[in-house]
């Protein structure tokens, strides 16, 4: 698919004054830090649509874009950011879990995983919630440029090796750097293929 508009929409705390849903919706969540507003921009070949930093904490509240003024990119807030007080941590905690259980447009979620590091136990336990919610989501490891071949290939096998332990079957795992733009034409297919199967919930 070709990405020929992108633009910024509204940007909320609460899924209740999201824009309506009766467009399909694609959200991008992961730990702070992660990756996904880059890789959002990588997607819509923009520099600043959603807006990055190099500290994490940066993606505050749910950012939604529209694309070609057809379906929906949203940009959330990362978990796992050690640096905020409990209160705040609860109500992001909030706001995330809320949109993701509410949201009817919400075709897939993108769950974001740095691909240097030895899987860890926040990005498997959401990924357990997710599936006990029944919120489909795939993989997307990220930052792959960091990595030679070899180490990114042991990285993505001890994951896969990890989750096999709990899960019978994988989800669907996408190989990514916002950087050198790869995968990025592999999640634009993976969205035109899913965008016919949306239905408005009225
Ligand atoms: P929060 O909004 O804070 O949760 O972070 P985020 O997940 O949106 O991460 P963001 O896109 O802001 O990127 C964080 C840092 O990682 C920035 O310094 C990016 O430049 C860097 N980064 C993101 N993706 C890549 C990548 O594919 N390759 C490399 N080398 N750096 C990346
Ligand atoms: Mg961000």
């Amino acid at each position: 698919m070709k990405i020929k508009t992108a633009e910024f929409v509204i940007s909320n705390t609460n899924y209740r004054i999201c824009p309506a849903p009766k467009m399909a919706e694609y959200a991008f969540i992961g730990r702070s830090n992660v990756g996904k507003s880059s890789l959002i921009n990588a997607i819509v070949n923009q520099k600043n649509l959603a807006k990055t930093s190099g500290k994490p904490g940066k993606t505050q509240l749910i950012n939604h874009f529209i694309i070609n003024k057809e379906w929906y990119l949203v940009d959330l807030p990362g978990f796992g950011y050690a640096k905020i007080s409990k209160t705040k941590r609860a109500e992001f905690h909030d706001m995330i879990s809320e949109y993701l259980l509410n949201r009817t447009n919400l075709m897939c979620l993108f769950v974001l995983i740095d691909s240097r590091h030895k899987p860890q136990d926040i990005d498997k336990e959401f990924m357990q919630w997710l599936s006990e919610q029944r919120i489909p989501f795939v993989m997307v490891f990220t930052k792959t440029d960091k990595l030679g071949k070899v180490v990114l290939a042991k990285n993505i096998g001890t994951y896969k090796t990890e989750m096999l332990k709990v899960w019978e079957e994988l989800p669907q795992i996408f190989i990514t750097s916002a950087e050198k733009k790869t995968g990025t034409k592999e999640i634009c297919d993976f969205i035109e293929q899913l965008n016919p199967q949306f239905k408005e919930i009225i």
